[in-house]
């Protein structure tokens, strides 16, 4: 088992991602955990993540030196290279050029981390501070133009470090090197997801007994998984769909059809008509992602009580959680950067009294759909995009009015259905369309117009950490084009999203 020390940084669960992929256990911890523990866990090997603070910042988040004494191997990245280089003695400075996006390292000399790859590589980079000089005993392994130390090691003791990410699949031999880390270790390949739902259909029996278990559902995979996996192992499950009139077109629908499909009892509670009062005239994206996240509570809150009364032996939460959300709540120092709040992170409020049933906190979103698969569930429902818990709002710029939200869910479904029809809504991570704050001049019959821009967004990515634009065929987008200008009342020009993320992100709030 591997254990990766999360020091923050936005990529290290891609870290113990990679290497599940590879067949091996890995645990993420946070750097303050002790000697002691660490030592019980008995791991194979240590990665040091990246970060987004300084490690020569006066708070720097550091960890104990004696982690790399252990006799295993241990790898730094961005941030734990160079805290490899300042726990072992090295200078790092801050002054030196900062080095973001793609860059080439020229492999300087052999190192057993660099194995079966050429010695010159594009490497993903996101830095400012440099490794000015080594630390006694480990050797430069790899340079870029501006950072000499872009890779070092100490071959005799496998401790190695590298500037670049190599968990990132823009980093071209990211898989080779570690997979060359992995076969240093004497770890052996446990980790596989077979028979996992009946482990854990085993382990929510264990836990839960014969009492009720109440859930928030969205119609989207996790919270579909989770649901089901809890209802084999209780028929005493009862699933709660909050409509904050902010979801997709026909999707209540959607999710009562899906539930009763699988004759699992499901409440649809529509709230639409409070959320669009508390949004009213709100604009701060963060604000309203706020607004959208209490709101969603104080109802689901009111339906837990209303639930508990009717069943009295419910005693359990569940919920959706999934590993990322997890290590994301739980940051180094708790002081997370916030790119964005996530409203559906991190567990709902105690005063519900309730306990908390996570079936899938173990695992990765494409493992989720693999046990979902296990499950006997629909490609369809599985192989859904992914959807914001805070819904339209994050793709509609600016205010929220009925109007808005009735082009935004127009635009969107016509793209969607145009997607599915054309076989590429599966070649594609996510799709959907956004409203710009923008009006723009057009013509129509005779008539000069002046109204709404829709954005198309439609992205490849295996994580959503990083993503690229579809390259959709061109008759493709003219249909979609033309379809939403005639169809979608009050909109006169489509645009299709050409960022790749980072340093976009895919929603636009
Ligand atoms: P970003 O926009 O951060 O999105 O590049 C990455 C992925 O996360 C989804 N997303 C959210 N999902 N609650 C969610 O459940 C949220 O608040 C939220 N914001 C973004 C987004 O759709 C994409 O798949």
């Amino acid at each position: 088992m591997i254990l990766v020390f999360n020091f923050g940084g936005q990529y290290c669960h891609l870290i113990a991602r990679r290497i599940r992929d590879m067949g091996y256990e890995a645990q993420i911890v946070l750097p303050d955990i002790s000697f002691e523990k660490v030592k019980k866990l008995n791991p194979d090997g240590i990665i040091f993540s990246g970060s987004p603070a300084s490690v020569i910042a006066k708070d720097a988040i550091l960890t104990d030196k004696k982690f790399l004494e252990l006799g295993i191997p241990v790898l730094g990245i961005c941030y734990g290279h160079q805290l490899i280089t300042k726990l072992m003695g090295g200078v790092i400075s801050g002054k030196r050029i900062k080095e973001y996006g793609k860059q080439r390292i020229t492999v300087k000399s052999k190192s057993k981390i660099l194995a079966k790859t050429p010695t010159k590589q594009i490497v993903w980079m996101s830095h400012g501070d440099t490794v000015e000089q080594l630390p006694k005993g480990f050797t430069a392994i790899a340079s870029t133009n501006d950072c000499v130390y872009a890779g070092f090691s100490d071959e005799k003791k496998n401790i190695f470090g590298v500037q670049f990410h190599p968990e990132v699949v823009h980093t071209e031999y990211g898989s080779t090197i570690l997979r060359n880390f992995m076969n240093l270790t004497r770890a052996k390949k446990t980790w596989s997801l077979k028979d996992k739902e009946k482990e854990i259909i085993s382990n929510i029996k264990g836990l839960i007994g014969n009492k009720g278990v109440i859930m928030g559902v969205s119609g989207g995979v996790d919270s579909l998984v989770a649901s089901v996996l809890i209802s084999k192992a209780t028929r005493n499950i009862h699933c709660v769909f909050v409509d904050h009139g902010l979801c997709r077109k026909n999707e209540s629908e959607y999710a009562a059809e899906l539930y009763k499909s699988l004759g699992i009892d499901l409440y649809i509670e529509d709230a639409s008509r409070l959320f669009l009062s508390k949004l009213k005239g709100i604009t701060d994206p963060e604000k309203k992602r706020k607004i959208i996240g209490n709101t969603f509570i104080e109802i689901f809150d009111k339906k837990v009580t209303e639930l508990k009364k009717k069943y009295k032996d419910i005693e359990f939460l569940g919920q959706g959680t999934i590993y990322p959300d997890r290590i994301e709540s739980a940051q180094p120092g708790g002081k997370a950067v916030v790119i964005k709040t996530h409203h559906n992170v991190g567990g709902l409020p105690a005063k519900m009294n309730l306990k908390l049933v996570e079936p899938l906190s173990d695992l990765y979103k494409d493992e989720v759909r693999k046990v979902g698969e296990l499950l006997g569930l629909k490609k369809e429902w599985l192989w859904r995009h992914p959807f914001p818990g805070p819904g339209l709002a994050v793709r509609i710029l600016g205010g929220i009015t009925p109007e808005k939200l009735r082009i935004v869910r127009e635009a969107d479904f016509i793209f969607i259905d145009e997607l599915k029809k054309s076989g590429y809504y599966f070649k594609t991570w996510q799709a959907f369309a956004a409203l710009l704050p923008v009006r723009s001049v057009g013509v129509m019959g005779d008539e000069r117009t002046y109204e709404s821009m829709v954005a198309l967004r439609a992205i490849t990515s295996t994580d959503a950490m990083t993503a690229d634009w579809a390259r959709l065929p061109n008759d493709l987008l003219e249909r979609i084009s033309s379809r939403i200008v005639n169809e979608v009342r009050g909109v006169n020009r489509v645009v299709y999203d050409i960022t790749q993320k980072p340093p976009a992100t895919i929603e636009y709030e």
